[in-house]
């Protein structure tokens, strides 16, 4: 029996016209009665922020790997590394799809603020730099499911396994730190941020869209992390 809790590193994850596909009333998705241009306006600024914020995990991460001694965590938050980088990557692909680009302003300040918080890792401890990831985490997942809502609505449905994918993803980076994080005596003094739903709920306001596969359900997988 499977425990849906449990990390499984398997998956890890215009305007246009309303009639592209037909939204299934009662959709459980909230976006489901959003109209296509505003969607479109809102799947677009989610990704810009999508895009940077992976910047900023990337700079930062690169700082954890290095401050903790542990091989294991070393080698897990390497490959948590490794996988924000394919997300940047493919959440850019898609942006110019849309004929769009990174904003500049945030890419500056994600950038920067990802290498400061980096930098202190080496000198914050072991808590606070897991403590952080995990928080974060636990909104990357919100971000990429709704960008999927926005996709559906805005009739870009050829993104929606790629975006549910990360959602999973970041779905298993959020576990990985928040565990982590459990065994350390400082985080029962600390605010718990909300446990995230069993992975299986990212999809499921989507089964009923007969979506593409996507790029990444070939690139992130196990074998493809191997350090
Ligand atoms: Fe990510
Ligand atoms: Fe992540």
């Amino acid at each position: 029996m499977t425990d849906s809790n449990q990390p499984s590193w398997s998956t890890v994850w215009d305007d246009s016209p309303m009639g592209l596909f037909a939204l299934k009333p009662g959709s459980e998705t909230a976006c489901a009665a959003m109209s296509p241009a505003i969607a479109r306006r809102k799947l677009i600024q989610t990704l810009k922020n999508a895009y940077s914020g992976e910047l900023g995990a990337i700079q930062a991460y690169k700082g954890h790997r290095k401050s903790v001694s542990d091989p294991a965590e070393k080698e897990m938050i390497h490959r948590i590394e490794i996988e924000e980088i394919i997300h940047r990557e493919r959440v850019g692909e898609i942006l110019y799809l849309l004929g769009e680009g990174p904003a500049i302003h945030q890419e500056k300040a994600m950038g920067m603020v990802g290498k400061v918080l980096g930098f202190l890792c080496s000198f914050s401890g072991w808590f606070a730099p897991m403590y952080g990831a995990g928080l974060l985490e636990s909104r990357n997942i919100r971000e990429y499911e709704e960008a999927a809502e926005y996709a559906l609505a805005a009739g870009h449905i050829e993104f929606l396994d790629d975006l549910l994918i990360m959602a999973e993803v970041e779905w298993e980076h959020e576990k990985f730190f928040r565990e982590k994080c459990r065994t350390h005596f400082l985080y029962r003094w600390f605010p718990k941020w909300p446990v995230p739903p069993a992975k299986e709920t990212i999809r499921k306001p989507f089964l009923w869209v007969n979506y593409p596969e996507g790029p990444l359900r070939h690139h992130l997988n196990t074998e493809a992390f191997a350090l």
